[in-house]
This record gives C-alpha cells, sequence and structure tokens, in this order.
C-alpha cells in the first residue's frame, strides 16, 4: 500500500495532491496515508507539505527511486521489491533481516550511500553518494557448496553490463573483482544462511562505483581503484546502469537455476585477468605464488606451483604478480 501512496504522489509529476483525495482513491483511511507518507520520508523520499496540507514529491532526477527504476525493467522477479534507502549501514545487513522475516526471492535493497559498506574478508567498503549500492535476496534450490558460483554468475553480469552499455575494457581478478586495466571498479560479497545443509537465503551484495570522484575516496584508495564516470569522463544514468544489471543478473541466474553454470563460468573465463597470470594467494599467513591455470566446476582456482604440481584454491586474497 505504501507504493500505491508513492505512486499517487508520482502521477501528479510534482503537483500538489490532497491526503483525502489518496485516501479516497486508494480507500484507506487518511491517517493510515499519513502513516504511509512518514514511512516514505524514513526512507529517504523528500515529500513536500502545503499550507493548505496537500503533498507532493518532489523529484530528484538523479536518485535511485524504485518506481522510476521500476518502471522500466524487464525483469520478471528480481527487483519486483524493491526497498530503498538514502543512506544504511549496508544494504547486505538490510537484505539479511528481510531474508530472515521471509521477504521473497529477487527482493533488493538499495541505498545511495553506506556508513558502513561491508567488502570481502572483513574489509570495508567505501560507498559514498554517486555509487551503486545493491544486495539481492535470492533463495536458489542448490546445495551450500553451489554458493560461490553466484558470486561467478553476479561478477559477469556486472561486468557484461559495464562492457556493453558502456564499451568498457572490464576484465575479472579471481574470484569477482571487477577491474579495468588494473584498477577496480566493482566489487561483490556474497553471504550464505544455510539450514540442515540446504541454502536458506543467499544475499549477493554488488558495489560498483559509478559517480564517482576519486578525489572523494581515501587516498590509499585512489591508485587501486576506478569509475565509470573516472573512465568515460563524464556522469553516467545509474539508473540505466542498475537497471540493465538486474536484467542480466537475471538472466543468468536463470541459466544457474537450470545448470548451465557452465556457460557462466565459460563467459567467466574469458573475462578472467588471472587465468594464465603469474598470483600470489594470501591465505591468512600462508603465501602460495604460482600460475594460474584454471577454474573449476566449483569457482575454485587452480595454481600450478613451481615445482609443477597443482593445487586448488578455493579461498584467498589473489594479487597478479
Ligand atoms: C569486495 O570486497 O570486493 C566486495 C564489495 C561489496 C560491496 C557491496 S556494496 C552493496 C553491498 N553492501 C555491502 O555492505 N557490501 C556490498
Amino acid at each position: 500500500m505504501k507504493n500505491k501512496v508513492l505512486e499517487a504522489l508520482y502521477e501528479k509529476k510534482g503537483e500538489y495532491i490532497s491526503i483525502d483525495d489518496i485516501a479516497s482513491r486508494l480507500e484507506i483511511p487518511v491517517s493510515s496515508v499519513q502513516e504511509h507518507i512518514t514511512s516514505l520520508e524514513n526512507e529517504g523520499y523528500t515529500i513536500e507539505m502545503s499550507p493548505k496540507g496537500e503533498f507532493k514529491l518532489k523529484e530528484e532526477l538523479t536518485l535511485l527511486l524504485p518506481t522510476k527504476l521500476k518502471k522500466e525493467l524487464t525483469t520478471t522477479y528480481i527487483g519486483k521489491e524493491i526497498h530503498y534507502f538514502r543512506e544504511v549501514d549496508s544494504t547486505n545487513e538490510v537484505a539479511k533481516k528481510l531474508a530472515m522475516s521471509g521477504a521473497p526471492e529477487g527482493t533488493v535493497v538499495i541505498a545511495e550511500s553506506q556508513r558502513r559498506g561491508r567488502g570481502r574478508r572483513g574489509k570495508k567498503w567505501i560507498s559514498p553518494l554517486g555509487g551503486a549500492w545493491m544486495s539481492i535476496i535470492l533463495r536458489p534450490d542448490a546445495p551450500p557448496i553451489n554458493a560461490p558460483q553466484l558470486t561467478f554468475t553476479a561478477g559477469v553480469a556486472a561486468a557484461k553490463t559495464m562492457k556493453e552499455e558502456y564499451g568498457l575494457e572490464v576484465s575479472i581478478k579471481w574470484p569477482n573483482d571487477i577491474l579495468i586495466e588494473n584498477k577496480k571498479v566493482c566489487g561483490i560479497l556474497t553471504e550464505i544462511s544455510t539450514e540442515l545443509n540446504v541454502i536458506d537465503y543467499i544475499i549477493t551484495g554488488i558495489g560498483i562505483d559509478a559517480n564517482i570522484d576519486l578525489d572523494s575516496l581515501p587516498p590509499e584508495l585512489r591508485d587501486t581503484t576506478t569509475s565509470i564516470k573516472s573512465e568515460l569522463s563524464q556522469d553516467i544514468s545509474r539508473m540505466k546502469l542498475v537497471r540493465k544489471f538486474l536484467e542480466n543478473f537475471e538472466g543468468m541466474y536463470n541459466e544457474f537455476n537450470q545448470g548451465n553454470f557452465r556457460d557462466i563460468l565459460n563467459m567467466w573465463r574469458k573475462y578472467s585477468k588471472t587465468i594464465g597470470s603469474k598470483v600470489e594467494i594470501r591465505k591468512g599467513t600462508e603465501i602460495i605464488k604460482g600460475e594460474a591455470v584454471g577454474v573449476n566446476s566449483e569457482g575454485a582456482l587452480i595454481l600450478e606451483l613451481k615445482d609443477g604440481t597443482l593445487r586448488k584454491i578455493i579461498s584467498g586474497e589473489c594479487r597478479h604478480i
């Protein structure tokens, strides 16, 4: 119903509408309209009130407002429910709470900025305004061992989106860092909840440095990070970026669910910067050096060590050397 109130405001295209009009149109009490308006304001919408007590939605063209986002979204279930925030600690955290309370598969959480964005391996993920920070709730009918495959799926969907929509020469560093040249432009964090060896839910968090000015980042990140804006020397439509990503992701997730991970992995291999490179993998205090010769069907990296033996790496911090 909250979304219906939003639609009523949205359809007025920046003109005032009275609370009574909304209430009679939606056949709900005025008090309940008021509650929904307050809740929309808490989510980040700016709703102005006239001296006569009428309401108007302030159009903010560059924000990732769900009503607008959904308008041209061609997915069938990813992004049918979108929870939008101006600022949260972490969209993965919000998505986790929603998943625990039964939110359906495909629910998306988007925030304009994050206070405590989370990266892989317990790192912070700096998430200022201008990025695309989102998390998707998934409930695949698959064993937990297949969960890393979803990280690959999201990585390929992100790389494909950036390549096809903006012509960017992206590559993927194992397992899921999207790079342009050697700088990171997008990261993916997959978190899983299991019950009795079946997946209860998976949260796939994607962070894309879209319209980020590099000099707004902490100095230690500036040499290793890039943004779409910085690569193209212009702002992009984050709305289009997010829509295309969700559409690509849904297509690939359907493939995953049909058991076609092999095709996704082949696409991943085409984007991979790691296969064929000399790498150093850091696993706690252990450092393993070798040549990355492949990835297996679980997404593990296969390293050929100096003595010619092969070693399977399931997780670790990968650095190209
Ligand atoms: C990485 O370390 O490469 C993964 C970064 C993942 C960042 C995204 S931004 C949206 C979602 N919410 C989070 O807190 N993290 C992920």
